[in-house]
């Protein structure tokens, strides 16, 4: 995401058009908005157009409207969406369900920066920065004759392509707490949501065919049903279901690690431990940790490698929450305790010193 947010600033900066690449829900409408925001045209129309959405003998009255009386029922004039955005953006969506034919208007639109409203004589001209949005492979649309390839040269001047929720798991920890606290606000509860860390190993072992928008859905209906202070993995029935096993596993191991971002699929897929999916490296996915570090404090055995304001974490802080449940979880058995981490004795109380852990209360802070 930060080579998406980079480009998207260096998208924002002229008015080339833009195509956003990703599945739904990936947050293509979000950054498409954020590139306006940040340019010249801020405050100026963001007009939208789901081009799968409108019927398709709609579509050219839509995008470039219609003179009155210009076919039956047209009883009034229609301002088209690129007259809306005249001097502003404008957003099209799905544009690989574009028909064919007013994928021609809209090359003339693109080229000459005039529009052809339905029934009228003259061309007008428009200002209006494109930015398009499309979850198809628009190079196989062009191949397979369902899109202009003329067309596809002017819109794809500068694409973004942005990454599925699930290659980029590091995320969803910080998704998930602003969408609880959204969500707390919006649905007015007296005190703040926190979420356990055993709904964020919930939440990050599953794969969110529906990205960001699925998550977002999933923690709204969470903290409406939600009864406490903090959002529990029992609050998120149906990602559980969906990731079998799930609650058949009394003592998840379920280590959330970055190193995974990049890794196939498939090899994330393959890491299935005890009917649990593991995002890890081999190194840690048996050394479960507790979350710190401005993160909600539990028991539950996740690691988190960014801290809150998306920086990754100290090795240091790591290495003491490891430590500290390491003791809680060998119940003080130093040699144990040692010989796990990979270290001798003496080291370990060199750290315990360092870290002024406290062996027989692990989890209480040095004063
Ligand atoms: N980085 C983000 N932070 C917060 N919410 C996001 C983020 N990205 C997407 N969303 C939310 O997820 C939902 C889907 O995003 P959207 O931009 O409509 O996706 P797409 O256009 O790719 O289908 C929206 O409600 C949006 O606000
Ligand atoms: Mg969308």
């Amino acid at each position: 995401m930060m080579r998406v947010i980079d480009l998207a600033h260096r998208a924002a900066q002229s008015n080339i058009p833009v195509v956003l690449e990703g599945e739904s829900g990936v947050g293509k409408e979000l950054v498409a908005r954020a590139i306006q925001a940040a340019s010249d045209r801020a405050g100026k129309p963001f007009v939208t157009v789901n081009c799968g959405a409108i019927p398709h003998n709609l579509v050219e009255s839509i995008l470039f409207g219609h003179e009155k009386g210009a076919f039956t029922g047209a009883a009034e004039r229609h301002v088209g969406k690129f007259m809306e955005a005249d001097g502003g953006t404008l957003f099209l969506d799905e544009i690989g369900d574009l028909p064919l034919e007013v994928q021609v208007k809209l090359l003339r639109a693109v080229q000459q920066g005039e529009i052809e409203t339905v029934g009228a004589r003259v061309a007008q001209k428009v200002n209006v920065r494109l930015i398009s949005a499309t979850n198809k492979d628009l190079i196989e649309e062009v191949k397979a004759g369902r899109f202009r390839e003329d067309l596809y040269y002017r819109l794809n001047v500068f694409p973004i392509t942005m990454p599925a929720l699930r290659r980029r798991k590091e995320d969803i920890p910080h998704l998930a707490r602003a969408f609880a606290d959204r969500f707390a606000i919006e649905q007015k509860l007296d005190h703040p949501l926190a979420i356990s860390n055993s709904a964020l190993a919930l939440l990050t072992a599953y794969d969110w065919p529906g990205n960001i928008r699925q998550l977002e859905n999933a923690v709204f209906r969470a903290v409406v049903l939600s009864e406490g202070s903090e959002l529990l993995d029992t609050d998120f029935p149906q990602i559980a279901a969906q990731l079998p096993g799930y609650f058949a596993n009394e003592h998840p191991t379920l280590v959330v690690d970055n190193s995974q971002t990049h890794a196939s699929e498939a090899a994330a897929g393959e890491r299935m431990e005890r009917g649990m999916r593991v995002v890890s490296s081999d190194a840690t996915a048996t050394s479960p940790l507790p979350v710190g570090d401005g993160l909600s404090t539990g028991s539950d055995n996740v690691i988190v490698s960014t801290n809150t304001s998306g920086d990754v974490r100290k090795l240091a802080d790591v290495e003491e929450e490891l430590i500290r449940f390491a003791l809680k979880f060998y119940r003080g058995q130093m040699s144990q305790v040692a010989r796990k981490l990979g270290i001798g004795r003496s080291t370990l109380y060199r750290k315990l010193k360092d870290y002024g852990i406290d062996p027989d209360d692990p989890q209480k802070s040095a004063a």
